[in-house]
């Protein structure tokens, strides 16, 4: 069966140029990125910020073009599909941050409106359909009259899943949808995008830079550094055993809770007693420069260092 979303090979460089307008070289945004996602899976896609998240998530959505490569949706290039109505009925977003998606001029049901204008859902419906995307969301129906600034982040967030789902896309892009909630907020709203995933028979690609969010709903993970993915797997193999040091920073700061996890977290060498930033830690690693006066300290272990 087709993948729902196939990604090959693309590229998005942006131009970098000088005071006089000439063209020095280009910010390699995404730099030669592949993967695919089944039906029905959860790809998790996870990076430090300026990795390129967005950027992919910005050309799956027809919001901008790829410099290169191809993006297939249900087999079909999303350059080539005949309209961006058919395209919109595919694949949908969920933003980052619902304070500033949602119009605060309009109601939570104008809001989920619009998509459903959009696509040409009668209107003589619409009401009904309003409440149902309420409930699936878990929200009461009576939240359609409501404004945005009436509403909490999660329950914005709820909303802005609930406009998503209005035209029944197959394949949602969640860039970071919890990031600008509280952790508990955040763990109820990814319980709730797992049930709807699996009563809706929805594919995701979930977007994050904390990898720790994906461990219980990806199935598969894909590690974005610089623009290129550096690691990719099922989600329990890169959890386990990161082949990449990169993806072993990343990890090293995922809270863990027994320990057993914690035996399994991997040993990051401090740089003066701190985590050192990516750069750093590869070009250590690499072995071909030595960081002045910080090498011994680095040769130590993260868990010699010091108890947390
Ligand atoms: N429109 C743009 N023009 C120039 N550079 C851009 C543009 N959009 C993104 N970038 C650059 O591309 C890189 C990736 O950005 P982005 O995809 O937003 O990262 P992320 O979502 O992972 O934080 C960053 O270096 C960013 O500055
Ligand atoms: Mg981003």
């Amino acid at each position: 069966m087709k993948p729902m979303l196939e990604i090959t090979n693309l590229c998005k460089f942006f131009p970098i140029r000088n005071a006089l307008g000439r063209h020095t070289g280009d910010v390699r945004a995404v730099d030669n990125v592949s993967f695919s996602i089944p039906r029905g899976a959860v790809y998790g896609l996870a990076g430090e910020s300026g990795s390129g998240k967005s950027t992919i998530a910005r050309m799956i959505m027809g919001l901008s073009q790829p410099s290169s490569g191809e993006i297939r949706i249900d087999g079909e290039p999303v350059g080539s599909v005949r309209s961006s109505r058919e395209h919109g009925r595919k694949v949908q977003m969920v933003f980052q941050n619902p304070g500033s998606s949602l119009n605060p001029r309009r109601t939570v049901g104008q809001s989920i409106a619009v998509p459903l204008d959009a696509h040409g859902h009668p209107s003589s419906g619409r009401a009904r359909r309003i409440s149902e995307l309420l409930e699936m969301v878990q929200l009461p129906t009576n939240f359609a009259e409501r404004f945005p600034h009436e509403l909490s982040g999660g329950q914005k967030q709820r909303v802005a899943i609930a406009r998503a789902l209005a035209v029944t896309p197959r394949l949602v892009v969640l860039d970071e949808p919890t990031s600008a909630l509280d952790v508990s907020v955040q763990a109820r709203v990814i319980d709730l995008l797992v049930e709807l995933g699996q009563r809706l028979d929805l594919t995701f690609l979930f977007i994050s830079h904390d990898l720790s969010l994906m461990r219980n709903f990806a199935s598969q993970v894909g590690v974005l550094y610089r623009g290129k993915i550096v690691e990719t797997g099922p989600t329990a193999d890169v959890f386990v055993n990161p082949q990449h040091d990169y993806t072993q920073l990343l990890l090293a700061s995922v809270p863990v809770i027994s320990a057993e996890e914690e035996a399994m977290r991997p040993k990051i060498p401090l740089i003066d007693g701190e985590i050192p930033t990516a750069e750093k830690l590869i070009e250590l690693r690499s072995g071909g420069h030595q960081i002045s006066g910080q090498a011994s300290n680095a040769k130590q272990s993260f868990n010699e260092e010091q108890p947390r």
